[in-house]
């Protein structure tokens, strides 16, 4: 059973004629960027503004009309992926490396629904390192100022000699702490270092998380 598909397919429930939506990454939000496909394949009248240049490719696949920031001032919904989701719904993204994309959208979203499989609900944030987008001018000042808050990272890597380059031509600094134990204080804390573009923390954005279970349930947790 593919548990991301369902999670996936059952948020485009909150989707209605007309809106501007925010077409998430990864391979759960895949499945609601398909689904949208077909509605607007029979006749559903939407606009998507994509979360990363994959998504933005698959949406024109689907034959999904796009914007940009420069035709709208709002989006009313984003439906996307996370790799974590503590009990308040607060989340850990970025595991795609779409992050900074992916806050941008999420923060003009009137809604933000979060698409996963239950293996992404956690007690406590940190288990999934934390992507953060730092800049690659003076990546070692940053990665050095990060490390003092407690945590040992890696640079993302696409094979042993090359850094991953994200769709803003950013590195990405996966950061291992024990655990969050204070999502939005880490948050400032790292948004305020010098290079640091944005983390993958998403505190308080979240309006409900759509969760496939292995047994084939789909439950909307809310707020
Ligand atoms: C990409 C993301 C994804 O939403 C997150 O990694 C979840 O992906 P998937 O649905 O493939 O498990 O944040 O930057």
């Amino acid at each position: 059973m593919n548990v991301k598909k369902l999670a996936g397919e059952k948020a485009v429930e909150f989707v209605k004629e007309g809106m501007i939506i925010g077409l998430g990454t990864g391979s759960t939000a895949y499945w609601t960027v398909q689904k949208l496909g077909e509605l607007v394949k029979n006749g559903l009248n939407i606009k998507g503004i994509p979360t990363s240049k994959s998504t933005e490719k698959l949406a024109l696949e689907m034959n999904i009309p796009l914007v940009s920031f420069s035709d709208v001032n709002h989006i009313d919904i984003t439906i996307d992926g996370a790799d974590e989701i503590n009990p308040t719904l607060d989340l850990i993204k970025g595991g795609g490396g779409a992050l900074l994309r992916e806050k941008i959208v999420a923060f003009a979203s009137k809604k933000l629904v979060v698409v996963a499989d239950e293996s992404k609900c956690v007690k406590k944030l940190g288990s999934f390192p934390l992507p953060v987008e730092i800049t690659p001018f003076g990546y070692e000042v940053t990665k050095r100022e990060i490390q003092k808050l407690k945590c040992h990272t890696k640079l993302r890597k696409i094979n042993k000699n090359e850094a991953f380059i994200t769709d803003n031509r950013n590195y990405i600094l996966d950061c291992y702490f024990e655990s969050i134990i204070d999502p939005l204080h880490l948050h400032t804390k790292l948004n305020l270092i010098p290079g640091v573009v944005e983390n993958g923390l998403f505190v308080n954005m979240t309006d409900q998380v759509i969760i496939g279970y292995n047994d084939g349930k789909v439950k909307v947790l809310d707020k």
